[in-house]
């Protein structure tokens, strides 16, 4: 495959990168405290030492007490994960790759395993539901949704005073603001529910929270999703004007680039055209995307994860190419193909596919 296009540098307003990679947020838990470690530090440079474009990183939790599930997930607030996260960022720009924090807040998906932080408190949710159909929980109040809000933009702005180049705001997958946007988990009828643009409020309030405690050219990325966790069948938009009528709201409040989270890149969105979520998102909203799902794999995530292998590890590349090529995204995301080989952009571009290893589910475990 030529990958031409794939490893052009790229330009999106005062974003640069070496080429058009992009290593997706993921999830590791081995930040004990909240504190990243010297092995999650070098798991990082390596990615970037291996030619990735920009390392968005795993979901960082914001300074709100319910925001995580599990106190090995890393944070974004306490001074000892500031000052790890300033030195992983110097390293992997260092190694010439943008550095990009993922801001997350879990929501209604915070079920109270062993090692929960804040136990006693309750989860913050659109309208305290998690499973279609399920009250689990109390819809959350207006204090709680605006402490969240200011959370946010905390959050945004110690990613600014550590050097990064961007933010990416964790809006897919069914957690906090994601159970705002769909219609199953935010029955509300106040101002923060409703149709389809007043369920992008809470969001819309977090992204201009986070432009008014950073720069106003500083970049902030929204990563959305259709499905969900708890439904991987679910859909946020039916049609493109719906989706339409989703991003307008968001693109006014001030999102830069839309990372859409899909399992497989190529499949088609909506009936009647084969562009997927990210060139619908394009089309429909004007500014940059991010694809991402199985690029490099045959199997998708979840299947990964119930099934275990996914290899022929360099399924549709050229198809990558070809949807890059007709502008279908700005950017590609890569997840478990990175977790499994840290130079796995350096052998596509050197076309040294016969040397990829595909993903199994054991790499999970991996840091290396
Ligand atoms: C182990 C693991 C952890 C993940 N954690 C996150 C996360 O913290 N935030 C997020 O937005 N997506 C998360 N994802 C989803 C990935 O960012 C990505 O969208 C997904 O894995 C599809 O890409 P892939 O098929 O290339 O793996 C995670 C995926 C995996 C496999």
């Amino acid at each position: 495959m030529s990958s031409k296009r794939l490893f052009e540098p790229v330009t999106l307003g005062s974003l640069t990168l070496r080429n058009r990679t992009v290593m997706a947020p993921m999830t590791r838990r081995q930040s004990p405290g909240g504190v990243p470690t010297p092995e999650v530090a070098s798991y990082y440079r390596r990615r970037a030492e291996g030619g990735v474009g920009m390392i968005i990183t795993e979901g960082l939790a914001i300074d709100h007490p319910v925001s995580i599930q599990d106190s090995r997930i890393p944070d974004l607030f306490t001074p000892e994960a500031i000052a790890a996260w300033r030195g992983i960022a110097r390293d992997v720009q260092a190694a010439g790759a943008a550095f990009v924090p993922q801001l997350w807040h879990i929501g209604g998906a915070r079920f109270k395993y062993q090692g929960v932080p804040n136990p006693d408190l309750p989860s913050l949710s659109a309208s305290g539901i998690y499973y279609p159909g399920k009250v689990e929980g109390a819809p959350a109040d207006d204090a709680g949704i605006t402490a969240a809000i200011a959370s946010y933009g905390r959050a945004a702005r110690v990613a600014m005073a550590i050097g990064s180049d961007a933010v990416d705001l964790h809006g897919g997958h069914g957690y906090l603001l994601d159970g705002f946007f769909w219609a199953e988990t935010n029955q509300r009828d106040d101002a923060w529910g409703g149709d389809i643009e007043r369920r992008t409020r809470v969001a819309c309030e977090v992204v201009k929270e986070c432009r008014r405690q950073t720069r106003p050219d500083f970049p902030i990325i929204l990563r959305f999703s259709q499905f969900k966790e708890q439904a991987y069948d679910a859909k946020l938009c039916r049609t493109p004007a719906e989706l339409q009528r989703f991003l307008a709201p968001l693109v006014d409040a001030g999102v830069d680039i839309f990372d859409c989270s899909t399992r497989r890149f190529w499949t088609p969105e909506f009936e009647g055209s084969d562009l997927g979520l990210a060139g619908w998102t394009r089309k429909l909203s004007g500014k940059p995307v991010i694809a991402v799902g199985s690029v490099g794999l045959a199997n998708d995530m979840i299947a990964t994860l119930h099934q275990g292998a996914a290899k022929s590890p360099a399924a549709r590349l050229d198809l990558l190419d070809t949807m890059l090529a007709r502008g279908d995204f700005d950017l590609v995301g890569v997840g478990r193909a990175l977790i499994s080989d840290p130079d796995w952009v350096a052998k596509i571009e050197a076309g040294r596919t016969d040397e990829l290893k595909g993903f199994d589910a054991a790499d999970l475990a991996l840091l290396t």
